[in-house]
């Protein structure tokens, strides 16, 4: 039967009552895939979760439905976030199909270009702060505190409960959970929500747990690092926060299933970045990346045994962010005249290689 989206897919799980708008952008159900080169290539049984195929090219999807559906009950017109860029496009799209008004505040200069056309797109007040994520995050804390808006961050709990689904989906599509999740951890939301929906999905299913691997930027490693970071920095601009707000949750989901929080560098993200695209032929942005280069980093360590089953989620789709693939890519158009004669001799030249 066809998709109808979390909402009803969904609707035992979650926070559906006979008042919850049935909002869908037919959010969800995200391709598995498993990386054959990478797999055979690194030792391990590897498969990427897809999440950059939702109707935003991101996660926050599932999550952003529930919780505009929820403000839409509550009487909520209006829905305010803070974003590095997926948040915002999320909340944007949602809101327009809601029918509600959605005001987004950026960090000036460090949103990827398709998140920025996306929010503009979908119709959002969109301000930009001379400042970071966790400083445009403090201020729609407390707007939201004082004024007739709803705030969508992943703070509001309804977040996390439509997100949890992605772990539901994983064990479906497995036939149970895998030994290892790794994940990009940025305000920290999804490695908590993911591990909600393992630890949910398995207390009805007996579908098991996954240890859970977070992987933050190096420049952005406050959880690593155990403090905050004042100046987060990142060419991964979707993680690059220095203030996890979920900060407990994911340390909890950490420890409770003897997994880890490590880092990356910028250079082992756009590795995996490249990697991924040019042997497997799926295109995911930087930030996402950070899942399949944490993994990579620890396999060369020894902290991970050879063949396990692990799951890496990708969280976004590489065509949010054009201008990192251009800026780092080694191949670039070859110009020749109009003519089929020197263009045939080229092609000539590329196929006996
Ligand atoms: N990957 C991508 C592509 C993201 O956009 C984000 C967060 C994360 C990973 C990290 O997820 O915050 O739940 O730990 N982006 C937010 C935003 C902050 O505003 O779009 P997290």
């Amino acid at each position: 039967m066809r998709w109808q989206g979390l909402l009803r897919e969904y609707r035992e799980y979650l926070p559906v009552n006979d008042h919850t708008p049935m909002l869908t952008l037919n959010e969800g159900n995200t391709p598995l895939i498993r990386l054959d080169h990478l797999s055979e290539e690194w030792g391990i049984d590897l498969h990427v979760k897809v999440e950059g195929v939702n109707p935003t090219g991101s996660f926050k999807d599932r999550g952003m439905v529930m919780a505009v559906a929820k403000a839409k009950e509550e009487g909520s017109d209006t829905v305010i976030c803070a974003s590095t860029g997926n948040t915002s496009a999320s909340a944007a799209a949602y809101a327009a199909r809601a029918g509600m008004r959605c005001i987004v505040v950026i960090p000036d200069g460090k949103i990827a270009m398709g998140k920025l056309a996306q929010a503009v797109m979908y119709g959002a007040s969109i301000v930009s702060i001379e400042g970071n994520f966790d400083e445009a995050l403090k201020m729609v804390r407390f707007i939201s505190e004082n004024e007739p808006v709803t705030l969508v961050n992943s703070v509001n709990p309804y977040r996390l409960e439509g997100q949890k689904t992605a772990a539901f989906e994983i064990c479906d599509q497995l036939g149970g959970a895998p030994e290892i999740l790794a994940i990009p951890v940025g305000n920290a939301g999804n490695i908590s929500a993911y591990w909600k929906g393992f630890k949910e999905y398995d207390a009805i299913k007996q579908t098991g747990l996954p240890r859970m691997f977070g992987f933050e930027a190096e420049g952005a490693a406050a959880i690593v690092q155990g403090k905050p970071i004042e100046q987060p920095e990142t060419i991964a601009t979707a993680i690059r926060i220095g203030n996890p707000a979920s900060w407990n949750l994911a340390v909890a989901a950490r420890d409770e299933s003897a997994g880890t929080i490590d880092f990356v560098t910028d250079e082992e993200i756009l590795q995996a970045y490249s990697k991924l695209a040019s042997t497997e032929g799926i295109f995911a942005e930087p930030g996402s990346c950070a899942s399949l280069a944490g993994i990579h980093k620890l396999l060369k360590q020894g902290g991970i045994p050879r063949g396990s089953r692990i799951v890496a989620v990708l969280t976004g789709n590489g065509l949010k962010d054009p201008s990192t693939a251009i800026d780092i890519s080694t191949i670039s158009p070859v110009l020749l005249p109009n003519d089929e004669r020197i263009v045939s001799e080229h092609i000539r030249g590329v196929v006996r290689q």
